[in-house]
């Protein structure tokens, strides 16, 4: 097992990579935390979990809003939690960013942590402290800063993920290499069968690399006010992708980093090579690189980014791989610009 610590000013948290959900209770307070799940984690893994205090939740984007927050509080009524009661959310980045949401905010905040069970949870969504839900279908739009007391990785959960749910943790990985690693992304590209495979030390190596990365992006900057943008990569894009067209998470952010590359080349910051290179990467890894679609509805939900400001939006280019730049963008400037990033 290797471990990984942050230390912010929002709680200390130990990300656990290669440790086991059987071990949850070394990390608990108690031995009868509150568990947040989803049906399928549930239905896979629940004979596991500690106790009998669980509260399930639907599965799917459309689920992570206030709604699902609120029946979280009323079933923490039902089970007379409090200021001690402890939350340990169990499941993909959807579980992790309600359950992180419902604790921090119940009661003002209990004590909470996570076992990531999807590859995207544990090389990214689990990790860091940001938590929150959709409002209306945008992206995120509520939610606080906070770490969880620990974060398990247990690689072995994710021999039960389906082929697609492997390639959407690859696109944040590939993320984390675009913006900080050249050394990683190289790796990715002369490993991808290994990877896809989930060859355990490939995995284990991939995992903790990409929690390196992120852990050192939020030491430097917790609360996003420089540095962290840079994990944003692919997202402003993504999100407007996911919100319009259904795409998962990964799988928009996928198309999301090639759109933003060819922007870093519009503006002459990035070659077209590097471009080819995160194409046929993202490809290797089953993952789309382009969508036919209609410009109008992304451009409505780039308009409700959080990363606007007034007319301006801070936008992650790419200046070569493993290097990115944080530039502010007219979104009139962005909205030129999608028709022609959408050509296929
Ligand atoms: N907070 C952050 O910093 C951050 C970062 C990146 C992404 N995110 C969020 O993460 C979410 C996406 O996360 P995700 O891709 O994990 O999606 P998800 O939570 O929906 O999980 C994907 C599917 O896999 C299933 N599943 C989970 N674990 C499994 C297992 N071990 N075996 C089989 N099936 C399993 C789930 O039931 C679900 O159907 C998005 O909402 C995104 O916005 C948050």
């Amino acid at each position: 097992m290797q471990t990984i610590h942050i230390q912010g000013d929002t709680g200390d948290s130990q990300i656990l990579i290669g440790e086991k959900l059987a071990n949850v209770t070394h990390y608990t307070p108690t031995q009868h935390p509150v568990i947040i799940t989803d049906k399928r984690v549930w239905d896979l893994y629940g004979d596991r979990f500690p106790g009998d205090r669980v509260i399930i939740i639907g599965q799917g984007e459309k689920i992570k809003t206030l709604a699902t927050v609120k029946m979280i509080y009323r079933r923490l009524v039902d089970f007379k939690a409090d200021r001690s009661t402890f939350i340990v959310g169990i499941g993909g980045g959807i579980v992790c960013d309600i359950t992180g949401f419902a604790a921090s905010t119940y009661m003002r905040g209990l004590g909470f942590g996570y076992v990531a069970t999807t590859l995207l949870s544990q090389v990214d969504a689990s990790v860091g402290g940001k938590n929150g839900v959709n409002l209306d279908g945008y992206k995120n739009m509520v939610g606080v800063f906070n770490q969880p007391d620990f974060v398990i990785c247990d690689l072995a959960l994710l021999r039960t993920l389906s082929e697609r749910e492997i390639s959407c943790g690859m696109a944040e990985m590939i993320k984390h290499a675009a913006i900080a690693d050249a050394d990683l992304f190289s790796y990715l590209e002369n490993n991808h069968q290994k990877v896809l495979a989930l060859d355990s030390s490939a995995i284990q190596k991939l995992v903790y690399d990409s929690v390196r990365i992120k852990a050192a992006i939020v030491r430097a900057d917790e609360k996003e006010k420089g540095e962290r943008r840079k994990l944003n990569f692919g997202h402003t894009f993504g999100h407007a992708l996911e919100k319009s067209y259904g795409l998962s998470h990964g799988e928009a952010v996928g198309i999301g980093m090639v759109m933003a590359s060819e922007l870093s080349a519009t503006r002459g910051y990035l070659a077209e090579t590097e471009i080819k290179r995160l194409k046929k990467l993202l490809a290797n890894m089953n993952l789309p690189v382009r969508i036919p679609l209609n410009p109008n509805p992304v451009w409505d939900a780039l308009q409700k980014d959080k990363k606007r400001a007034d007319d301006h939006i801070n936008f992650v280019m790419l200046a070569e791989i493993g290097k990115a730049l944080v530039k502010t963008v007219a979104l009139q400037d962005v909205k030129q610009s999608i028709g022609s990033l959408f050509k296929t």
